[in-house]
């Protein structure tokens, strides 16, 4: 089979990688995507090893190269810090992680070079961020920020929670007021994006619109861009449970999915 029509698999530990699939799908349309949802395995961010976050993505990667996929992209930021070297290392198709995407949309977009990067609590212990946005400009100030309510509250439903104005508002009072930018370094956050917004009225960027632009080079450059022009609808493969995953992925992209429950 030609590799050009082959997929794109796209994978996150539950939800969060809808945000970037979503902006995949407005900038590549005519490309095929599956998506891999591990949310029998949520969070990835809080309570978890890297090694056994490598074992979980490895089990990923291995389904979506089954699946016939050309390229991987890990919707996911702790996967990212946790396992981008090792699976490079272990698998020879093309995989992109977010984490450069973000710290470069910083760079970007913040003129007083003082950013906040909202994350898991795994992705701020590494200092990923920090540490990536000063390899790129050493004078850059990163407050990263553990936001470990977030994610699990969003994969059960981020609005039947009683007091998520409270646990919002506890992590916005921890951004220092001489920032210019918000870095949303989980990709769950973009779902709660307009919440987010309400309290924090500076810039507030999405590292997907970045790691989109680079998938697009990625394709050109190795030639694999699909060149039917037809539009195919993603297909989804869920570890969780699908009553939760379904409504929330597609009120974020407007429409309905395909979508498979497979085991954990
Ligand atoms: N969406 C994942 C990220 O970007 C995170 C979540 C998790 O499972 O803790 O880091």
């Amino acid at each position: 089979m030609d590799k050009k029509n082959c997929k794109i698999g796209v994978f996150d530990s539950g939800l969060g990688g809808v945000t970037v699939l979503k902006r995949l799908l407005e900038d590549l349309p005519y490309e095929e995507y599956i998506y891999y949802g591990d949310s029998g395995n949520a969070p990835y961010g809080s309570g978890k090893t890297k090694e056994e976050i490598q074992y979980l993505c490895k089990k990923i990667m291995d389904f979506l190269i089954e699946n016939n996929c050309k390229v991987i992209v890990i919707a996911c930021n702790t996967a990212t810090v946790a396992a981008l070297e090792y699976l490079k290392e272990n698998y020879s198709i093309p995989i992109i992680g977010i984490i450069d995407s973000g710290s470069k949309i910083a760079i970007k977009n913040s003129t007083l070079k003082k950013v906040a990067v909202f994350s898991t609590e795994f992705t701020a212990n590494s200092n990923a961020y920090k540490n990536t946005i000063q390899k790129y400009d050493k004078d850059f100030e990163v407050t990263q920020i553990a936001c470990i309510e977030f994610c699990p509250m969003i994969e059960k439903g981020w609005e039947t929670f009683q007091d998520n104005q409270e646990i919002l508002e506890k992590y916005i009072n921890k951004i220092p007021t001489d920032v210019d930018a918000l870095v949303l370094g989980c990709t769950h956050y973009p779902i709660i994006k307009d919440y987010i917004e309400k309290k924090f009225n500076k810039v507030i960027l999405d590292p997907a619109v970045e790691l989109s632009f680079e998938l697009k080079e990625l394709l050109k450059k190795l030639d694999i861009v699909n060149d039917n022009n037809v539009k195919k609808k993603p297909v989804f493969f869920i570890t969780g449970e699908l009553d939760k995953f379904k409504p929330t992925a597609e009120k974020f992209l407007g429409e309905e999915i395909e979508i498979y429950k497979i085991p954990k």
